[in-house]
């Protein structure tokens, strides 16, 4: 296989990566938001730029450094996530959905902090969908012969799950990973099975981000028109 510098099998193409996780405010000082790092993320951006690909990372909330040599858009909410991975999706041969996008978001923002009123208990809190963008990019390809990838977290079943989310999303590889308590939330390694479209089943084992991150290029190389 050699080196990635040996193997530059990303040279020329344009791919987009999403990574973090969204905060939805629900006004000036809080959010809903999820434990997602961004590590895989910035993994599969460096793997890539390694491989020779141009690569846009659209990160929301993350805290790691823009890695070298990507083009890195930061953005907070699920509605922005949306905005620019569908922008950066436009010319690209391949994106890769490893954010944790919020499903749903409160259905009214407060302008100003909300407080907690005398003896009262509090309003039940209202929440709306956020789009599915890995959805959307899936069935709206913005380019014939784009590959488009999902990240699934499953806690139970996760096999199963995992093949009716691939489905239900139509996206051409889903990873998928066991997550628990201490399992992969900003955690070094990781460890998956990668589900195609085509029925395939990949194993990952349990190793760096990096690893895993080169085992889902060299799936999408597979199936670049
Ligand atoms: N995703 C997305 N937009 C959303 C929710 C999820 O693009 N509004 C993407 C994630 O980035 C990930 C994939 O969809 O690549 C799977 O996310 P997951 O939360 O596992 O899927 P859901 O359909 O939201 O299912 P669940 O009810 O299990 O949360
Ligand atoms: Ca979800």
């Amino acid at each position: 296989r050699g080196t990635a510098e040996e193997r530059a099998d990303l040279a020329g193409r344009h791919v987009v990566v999403s990574a973090g996780g969204t905060r939805e405010p629900l006004d000036p000082v809080r959010f809903l938001g999820n434990r997602s790092s961004g590590k895989q993320g910035f993994a599969l951006a460096r793997t890539a730029v390694a491989r020779g690909a141009r690569v846009t990372l659209v990160a929301a909330n993350s805290e790691l450094p823009a890695p070298a040599g990507v083009d890195v858009v930061r953005v907070g909410t699920a509605v922005q996530l949306r905005e620019a991975v569908v922008e950066a999706a436009a010319d690209a041969d391949a994106v890769v959905m490893a954010a944790a996008v919020a499903d749903f978001r409160p259905a009214v923002y407060a302008e100003g902090k909300i407080k907690k009123r005398k003896d009262a208990e509090p309003e039940p809190l209202a929440l709306v969908r956020n789009p599915d963008i890995l959805a959307e990019l899936s069935t709206d390809r913005a380019r014939a012969g784009q590959i488009v990838v999902g990240f699934a977290a499953e806690t139970d079943d996760v096999l199963a799950n995992g093949r009716a989310k691939l489905a239900r999303k139509r996206c051409d590889l889903l990873v998928v990973n066991e997550v628990g308590e201490s399992k992969t939330f900003g955690a070094e390694e990781n460890e998956a099975v990668v589900l195609g479209a085509d029925g395939s089943e990949t194993p990952v084992p349990r190793g760096p981000k990096e690893a895993l991150s080169d085992r889902v290029w060299d799936l999408v190389a597979l199936r670049f028109p």
